[in-house]
């Protein structure tokens, strides 16, 4: 009867587990989309080594339609189960994905135009200015972390202004930092550089993963082996 019973148990077990399997594709998390300051404490946290990770980023795509984009839209989006993702943002959840990591989005406190021409001659302006763009909130809870995925586009060979005003009004001393980046040629310029000099007491990983948003939607598998690499 006990012997019935185990293999009854068992054969639960086996089929709760492969129920499991069926992995649904990343989608955007309710704690993303709402723009909360303090990813959220129940999720559960990557741990390398004992050690908690979260996923910052800022994306910009340039549409939320999936249907009929112009060619600029479709440069700066990845289109996963219907839901229009930005390039940066797609891969920030294949990273959370991989590690089980905290989320959080960057996000300007004035949204930034979804036009292209509009967009690409404010963000040279914000260049020129060296501007702060006004962040709609920040990282309350920062301390739990001990890893920090770092997470924009190339935008006019640098990362976007608003990463600085990220980066200036985050303490990440004694933190571990993974860049990575989407771009459309240029790769991750000298940007891992500037975050080094933004935040002189992290550790910033030099090997940060970049992508080109020609081939970031099938960058899945070279997502799982970085982050492997990195021993998760
Ligand atoms: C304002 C702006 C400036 C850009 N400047 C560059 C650049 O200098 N070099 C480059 O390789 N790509 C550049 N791009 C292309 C983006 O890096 C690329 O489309 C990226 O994948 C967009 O990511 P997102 O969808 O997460 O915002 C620029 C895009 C925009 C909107």
């Amino acid at each position: 009867m006990k012997k019935m019973l185990t293999l009854v148990l068992s054969l639960i077990i086996i089929v709760a587990s492969l129920a499991g399997c069926g992995t649904p594709q990343p989608k955007p998390s309710s704690s993303d989309q709402s723009k909360t300051t303090s990813p959220p404490a129940e999720a559960p946290a990557a741990s390398k080594d004992g050690k908690k990770a979260l996923v910052v980023y800022f994306s910009m795509p340039e549409t939320t339609n999936p249907n009929n984009m112009n060619q600029e839209e479709a440069n700066s989006t990845v289109v996963v189960g219907g839901e229009v993702l930005g390039n940066t943002q797609y891969v920030a959840y294949l990273i959370q994905k991989n590690t089980g990591a905290d989320i959080f989005r960057i996000e300007p406190k004035t949204p930034y135009p979804t036009n292209h021409r509009t967009l690409v001659d404010m963000a040279k302006a914000e260049q020129n200015n060296k501007a702060r763009p006004e962040l709609a909130s920040t990282i309350q809870n920062l301390g739990q972390y001990d890893v920090v995925f770092l997470g924009y586009p190339n935008w006019w060979a640098d990362m976007p202004m608003i990463l600085y005003s990220f980066l200036e009004s985050h303490d990440l001393s004694g933190k571990t930092i993974i860049p990575f980046n989407t771009h459309g040629g240029s790769g991750l310029s000298g940007t891992v550089s500037t975050i080094a000099a933004l935040q002189p007491n992290a550790n910033v990983i030099k090997n940060g993963f970049t992508v080109s948003r020609n081939t970031v939607q099938n960058c899945a598998d070279d997502v799982t082996a970085w982050v492997k690499d990195l021993g998760y």
